[in-house]
């Protein structure tokens, strides 16, 4: 018998034993014990964007931190977290991507009240999903998010997934002036209906980049999330192949990206594994090239100089356990059209904005630059929203997305998964889900969903200038 055994009995197994079933029927449910806690503080802090030698920016911050903590939670475990308001203006957090109940996705008005400076508010729910996801503002969304407030949220597998190193980016995009602090002129109409605030010092987990150490043969999943306001990625590892094994938390079948490029719009994630293959002392670019001309390093690998870890890639398989989303039925789907319209066109002229009568500048304070199916619901959601469409529950859904502006848009679902079917025409190849599917412009989506959980949920473009300027809309599932 192992002489360690005694150990491995604690007090508490004793007296169970002793006491036989009786006592442990008597036993209170262990629900209690089963909800995991955190708390958040929202307020105003600094940090230092450049690193340490640099002066600090003001920034409003989760816990003091920019990024927010990262949330480590279990799949299909409990967590209550309480949000206090630190600002001097209301705010709410969204669980972006997580299906959970609709009262607690964090839209101010219409999932809930607005948490004012001072207040609390208690989130709780059970994430479903194994995966990479965040979390961020949704009031006030361009400034809240502008100022920093954002934070990854990893839901943990049951089994853990064979990888050395498990690594997460979390990247963020700042414009800022010449004193390093975050310039103002948030929501100016040429953002509103153009690209978005696109800014000039991309920071990976709140800093400037420096080189990324990584060991010859060892295998890391790397879990990139774009929490930007509107700077699209397309990210290259040069020398390296990395796999896509989920987008938006959601796995799909592991593949290789088109042309070696990790296309990564605001909101979205994508995790891939990446076995370093490099020669022990080299040095390898990660660029980002999404706009022609305007490429740039965004890191580096920088192998050791040590022997490698293994001699041949880890045979293991990437591929991630599946998450129990419901399948929609597609020769029963309700099919529903949303077109997104507006935003400057070629020559300087603003496409016309239906549903907005004698508006004279579309964009300038807080004005609509932007429509779906003819209607402008601007700001962040609040109440009063008719929906656009309604669906029973458990229904599947099958929704064409139209892209009539000459624009990129990530477009958001809340609270669903989107299995996406088609790109103008073609099957997608790789069986993913997605809650924010990126559009080119003239880009037309055939995706779907089971309708099975109830409320009004938003669905907007996550370029947070266009969001605010009208690229929203909301819908039920009753
Ligand atoms: Cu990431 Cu409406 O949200
Ligand atoms: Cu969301
Ligand atoms: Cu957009």
């Amino acid at each position: 018998m192992n002489s360690d055994f005694k150990y491995h009995i604690s007090r508490r197994d004793l007296l169970v034993a002793g006491a036989g079933l009786a006592v442990s029927a008597s036993l209170p449910p262990a629900r209690a014990s089963t909800v995991d806690e955190r708390s958040i503080k929202i307020a105003p802090g600094q940090t230092r964007l450049g690193g340490s030698d640099r002066p600090s920016t003001a920034v409003w911050a989760y816990n003091s931190a920019v990024p927010g903590p990262k949330l480590r939670l279990r799949q299909g475990r409990s967590v209550r977290i309480t949000v206090e308001n630190g600002l001097d203006e209301d705010t709410t957090v969204h669980w972006h991507g997580i299906r959970l109940p609709n009262a607690m996705d964090g839209v101010p008005g219409l999932t809930q009240p607005p948490i004012k400076p001072g207040e609390t508010f208690v989130y709780e729910f059970t994430p479903p999903d194994a995966g990479t996801f965040w979390y961020h503002p949704h009031t006030d969304s361009l400034v809240q998010l502008g100022r920093g407030l954002a934070g990854p949220l990893i839901v943990d597998e049951a089994e853990p997934v064979l990888v050395d190193r498990d690594l997460l980016w979390l990247l963020q995009d700042w414009r800022l002036a010449a004193d390093g602090q975050i310039a103002g002129g948030f929501g100016g109409a040429m953002d509103a209906s153009m690209s978005g605030r696109v800014g000039n010092a991309v920071t990976i987990n709140g800093r400037a980049p420096a080189d990324l150490g990584v060991r010859t043969g060892e295998r890391v999943r790397l879990r990139l999330v774009n929490a930007a306001l509107a700077r699209m990625m397309a990210l290259r590892f040069e020398g390296h192949r990395p796999i896509v094994v989920a987008i938006d938390g959601q796995p799909c079948d592991p593949h290789e990206p088109e042309n070696g490029r990790l296309l990564l719009a605001p909101a979205m994630r994508i995790d891939i594994a990446l076995d370093m293959q490099g020669d022990p002392g080299s040095r390898h670019a990660v660029i980002d090239d999404f706009y022609g001309g305007l490429a740039y390093t965004l890191t580096n690998l920088a192998y050791d100089k040590v022997s490698p870890l293994r001699a041949h890639p880890l045979d293991a398989s990437v591929g991630l356990p599946r998450n129990p989303l419901p399948e929609p039925d597609l020769a029963n789907a309700m099919h529903h059209e949303i077109v997104l319209q507006g935003g400057m066109m070629g020559g300087g002229k603003l496409a016309g904005v239906g549903g907005m009568p004698g508006m004279g500048m579309p964009g300038m304070n807080g004005g609509a630059a932007w429509a779906i199916n003819g209607m402008s619901m601007t700001g962040d959601g609040h109440a009063g929203m008719a929906p656009q469409f309604t669906l029973e529950r458990g229904a599947s859904c099958h929704l064409t997305m139209r892209n009539e502006t000459a624009w990129w848009h990530p477009m958001h679902v809340h609270g669903f998964s989107l299995s996406v079917l088609s790109r103008n025409g073609a099957p997608v190849p790789h069986r993913q889900w997605q809650d924010t599917v990126l559009m080119a412009p003239k880009d037309v989506i055939e995706c779907a969903f089971v309708a099975d959980n109830p409320g009004d949920w938003m669905l907007h473009c996550h370029v947070a200038d266009h969001q605010m300027a009208g690229l929203m809309t909301v819908f039920r599932v009753k």
